[in-house]
């Protein structure tokens, strides 16, 4: 990755100061400024990170411009038409597609760690029936460190392998338990005859008292919901992740933390608030007071499942969401689905307005996912937790890739400090 052909210079205050140009494999030049501070006394400044690399990374790519995603260099559509979840799993966290003794050891491997300790189901029982599933989630995957304290030890790669096939195997069971836990059900325990999707769709819709047979195509469907969702190198969760695990702390508390910032409405939480936006503007009608609002800079509004920071051009993902929508609501027997009427009418109209145009804002992959997942029987509150499951081996592999790299630094921000110089206390009787 170090292949140094190319300089930049950095001129002012009379000094010029050289800085070597790294080389991706594909995707743009990266200037390192590592020893620009202990060379030039000064620091960079890109709040949000629009144009800093914080890492190397050998796992996702993405070209915004021409709306390209590649899991380990395959590209998202072939994976999402030909591919499986756990097929996904073993690329991204391996680097290469497994043969088939290699996928038969990996998905027993998980299968057979998809039950959580039974002592966490009283863990569960501490949280209100009210809680929000991904506040639950965000506590119990915290908690796992204290359940499988066997696999913290960081410094060596049999646990991190270990912690890592737990998480993947467990994050389905944890966020079923969630669900089941805010709606007053009993948890339903994995049933390891059936294929990951499957098994997550019984966890969450089964109850003691009937026979749930899951739908092979909604099973499907779940399955392609989960591979798009898999990984999207440096996002703001994977970041989170590999910021906390840069200081050595263990992958459970890790992922825990990647968790919290999916939840928020700009990341992850978008695929709950564009459900609940689409249902609010209810009737296509309604829709240009909406535009209109996205558009006003008083407004806060925005148009909830529109605009990347990495993407300018159509999100791949919510192309293959988009004809799963289709399929899933054709299905069930959904017709006139309002909910999709809107949406549809939504992505047209913005799509051919000035705003929108201009500043390359296209539908992301929150648009679509949460009609497939209502159509599906989920309550808008389950969107994110879906969304951290199938994200788990992403972050899971991006903190493994992290840990084995010898160069590894604690993540360490600067900054530009913009308060107070020195001043002296003063007594609270003088101030
Ligand atoms: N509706 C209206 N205007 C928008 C929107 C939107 N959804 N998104 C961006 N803009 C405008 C924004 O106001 C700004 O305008 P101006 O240049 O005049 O100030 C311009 O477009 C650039 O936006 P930005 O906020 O500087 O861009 P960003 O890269 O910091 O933010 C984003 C990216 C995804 C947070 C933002 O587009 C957004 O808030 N979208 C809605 C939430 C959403 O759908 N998030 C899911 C992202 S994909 C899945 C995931 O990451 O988890």
């Amino acid at each position: 990755m170090d292949k140094m052909i190319k300089t930049a210079t950095l001129s002012f205050d009379g000094k010029s100061i050289e800085l070597p140009i790294l080389q991706p494999t594909v995707g743009p030049d990266v200037i390192d400024i590592r020893k620009l501070y202990g060379e030039a006394d000064v620091f960079t400044y890109d709040p949000g990170f629009t144009s800093t690399a914080a890492t190397d990374s050998a796992i996702t790519y993405i070209d915004g411009d021409k709306g390209e995603l590649l899991y380990r260099g395959y590209p998202i559509e072939q994976l999402a038409e030909k591919s499986h979840f756990l097929e996904v799993c073993y690329l991204l966290l391996y680097g290469e597609l497994p043969d088939a003794t290699q996928i038969k050891d990996f998905e027993a491997r998980v299968t057979n760690h998809t039950m959580v300790h039974e002592q966490m189901h009283y863990f569960f029982r501490g949280f209100r029936r009210d809680s929000h599933p991904m506040a639950t989630m965000v506590g119990v995957v915290g908690a796992m460190s204290a359940f499988y304290h066997d696999s913290t030890d960081i410094a060596d790669p049999w646990q991190r392998e270990v912690a890592a096939i737990r998480m993947i195997a467990k994050l389905p069971t944890i966020a079923a338990m969630a669900y089941k836990y805010s709606v007053g059900q009993p948890f339903v325990y994995p049933k390891n005859s059936l294929d990951y999707p499957s098994n997550f769709l019984h966890m969450c819709f089964a109850v003691p008292c009937e026979e749930y047979v899951v739908q092979p195509a909604l099973a499907k469907a779940m399955d392609r919901i989960m591979m798009l969702h898999a990984d999207h190198e440096q996002n703001a969760s994977t970041s989170t992740v590999r910021l906390a695990g840069s200081s050595g702390a263990n992958p459970f508390a890790c992922i825990a933390a990647g968790i919290a910032c999916l939840w928020g409405p700009a990341h992850g939480g978008a695929n709950q608030a564009c459900l609940e936006m689409l249902r609010e503007i209810g009737t296509v009608d309604r829709i240009p007071e909406y535009i209109k609002r996205a558009k006003d800079k008083s407004d806060p509004f925005r148009l909830m499942g529109f605009g990347h920071r990495v993407y300018k051009n159509f999100d791949p993902r919510a192309k293959v969401m988009k004809e799963s929508a289709d399929e899933v609501l054709d299905l069930l027997g959904i017709q006139d689905n309002e909910t999709l009427k809107v949406a549809k009418e939504l992505e047209k109209i913005a799509l051919e307005d000035e705003y929108f145009v201009s500043k390359k804002l296209y539908p992301n992959v929150d648009f679509y996912s949460g009609i497939i997942l209502e159509a599906m029987g989920f309550p808008t509150s389950m969107f994110t937790p879906i969304f951290a499951v199938s994200r788990t081996v992403g972050w899971i592999s991006q903190w493994k890739e992290m840990i084995a790299d010898p160069t590894q630094k604690i993540g360490r921000p600067r900054q530009l400090y913009i308060g107070q110089t020195q001043r002296d206390y003063v007594d609270v009787n003088k101030r």
